[in-house]
């Protein structure tokens, strides 16, 4: 279950924040409904059921039991939505170390002669396929590493080499679908009202996340399941909205950064998923919050000082994971030189919580607003009802803005100049 609380906020908005807001956010939801705001075309991840049918799940999880059979590596090639949805859940729900059977690689989500070189040499004495994703597939970052990699797969197997591949892309347009065409690899289909950033429950995702072994029916089950509390615009009601309120609220009194908080390591990669969903979606006409993330306790080490004391222009979102299937005990010893023995029978998940709670309290008193998500754990089902509650908040979110969520026009520009210096012609 995940539960949304934002009671720490009452010395920072107003009380009547939610009467306010509900005529406005009434407004939106019938218009979502009814397809009649900008963007409107993208809203196809909105409808769970309707954007990925059973059998495709059953195609997937077909597909990625062969691939688990098959081979040893999976390398996934693709950048921003056609990558961060797939890390992030992996991350969220494999174990840190020792993780059994295919290994899932990324690459195509940067520049880097190192890191290319190093998935090459890690690569290339074993049985690996690929999986190149690109709704647009003119991506430069993907494309430069799938023409690498397609190369030392045929090197690998001359003769057949395209049944190694698998594209993720445009039902019928793009290089990509060209390509995959001309090739006859197997494909599978970014639906065409699925933004990049919204399509981690669609084969965009749910195919790399199913070859790291995840069972995708409950990552699925997770997010209908807790789509059904977002049907009404009731702020009391759906949380998703509420918590779009609660930052447009904040934003309109001068707190215009949001940190994601986790105090688990892995947490990092949703915060990766989560800044890309929410700085596309609302960053733009010089409006919306600055999304940033951090892992505490970590982190209380470097920024910690800058949040409880610095500018003033900051609020947190915090997740806390309920249950781990481990527990760590404090022993008791004997000598107790380090003075720990106060601590003695005591979990270190015990130790995380008041570390917790402390921060919230003091980062609350030194003027930073502080909201609270917990899931009770790590897993499928749990991850997925994450998704569906920001992506459905994000939406909100841009359209309190007056923006359209579902575009990211400004991503172009650095693209316009890095082509010109590239010297491309077509
Ligand atoms: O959210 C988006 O649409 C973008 O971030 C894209 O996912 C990203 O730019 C990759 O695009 P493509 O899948 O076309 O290669």
């Amino acid at each position: 279950m995940l539960t949304y609380n934002d009671a720490f906020l009452k010395n920072f908005i107003k009380e009547d924040t939610y009467t306010n807001f509900q005529p406005l956010v009434d407004t939106i939801h019938e218009k979502v409904q009814n397809k009649e705001l900008q963007g409107s075309d993208f809203l196809g991840w909105y409808n769970l059921e309707e954007m990925i049918d059973k059998d495709e799940v059953k195609r997937i999880i077909e597909l990625a039991k062969k691939i688990r059979e098959n081979y040893e590596v999976l390398l996934v090639i693709g950048i921003g939505g056609s990558y961060l949805g797939a890390k992030c859940v992996i991350e969220l729900v494999k174990p840190y170390f020792d993780r059994m059977g295919l290994e899932v690689i990324f690459a195509g989500n940067n520049m880097s002669t190192e890191y290319l070189t190093d998935v090459y040499r890690h690569i290339q004495n074993k049985r690996f396929c690929i999986n190149v994703i690109s709704k647009s597939g003119t991506t430069l970052e993907p494309a430069l590493a799938f023409r690498l990699f397609k190369d030392l797969l045929q090197q690998q197997d001359p003769e057949n080499f395209n049944n190694h591949i698998i594209a993720t892309t445009d039902a019928n347009k793009g290089l990509l679908r060209e390509q995959a065409e001309a090739n006859g690899w197997e494909t599978f289909i970014i639906p065409d009202n699925v933004g990049g950033r919204f399509s981690v429950l669609t084969p965009v995702g749910l195919l790399p996340i199913a070859c790291a072994g995840i069972n995708i029916k409950e990552l699925l089950q997770g997010a209908y399941d807790v789509a059904q509390g977002f049907k009404t615009s009731d702020l009391n009601v759906n949380i998703a909205y509420r918590y779009a309120v609660n930052r447009h609220a904040l934003y309109l009194t001068g707190k215009d950064t949001e940190i994601l908080v986790g105090y688990e390591p892995k947490i990092s990669y949703l915060g990766e998923w989560w800044k890309q969903l929410f700085a596309e979606s609302e960053g733009k006409n010089n409006l919306g919050v600055f999304p940033t993330s951090a892992v505490f306790s970590t982190d209380l080490h470097s920024i910690g000082q800058a949040i409880q004391e610095g500018k003033r222009n900051l609020f947190e979102t915090v997740i806390r994971v309920k249950k781990f299937g481990t527990k760590i005990v404090v022993k008791k010893d004997e000598k107790n030189l380090d003075k720990l023995n106060y601590l003695e029978n005591k979990s270190i998940q015990f130790c995380n919580d008041c570390a917790l709670e402390a921060t919230i309290d003091a980062h609350v008193d030194g003027g930073v607003p502080n909201m609270l998500i917990e899931i009770d754990a790590l897993n499928p089902a749990h991850v997925g009802a994450l998704i569906c509650f920001f992506e459905t908040a994000v939406m909100m979110g841009g359209y309190l803005n007056g923006t359209n969520p579902f575009n990211q026009p400004g991503v172009e520009e650095y693209k316009q100049r890095m082509f010109k210096l590239l010297g491309k012609n077509e």
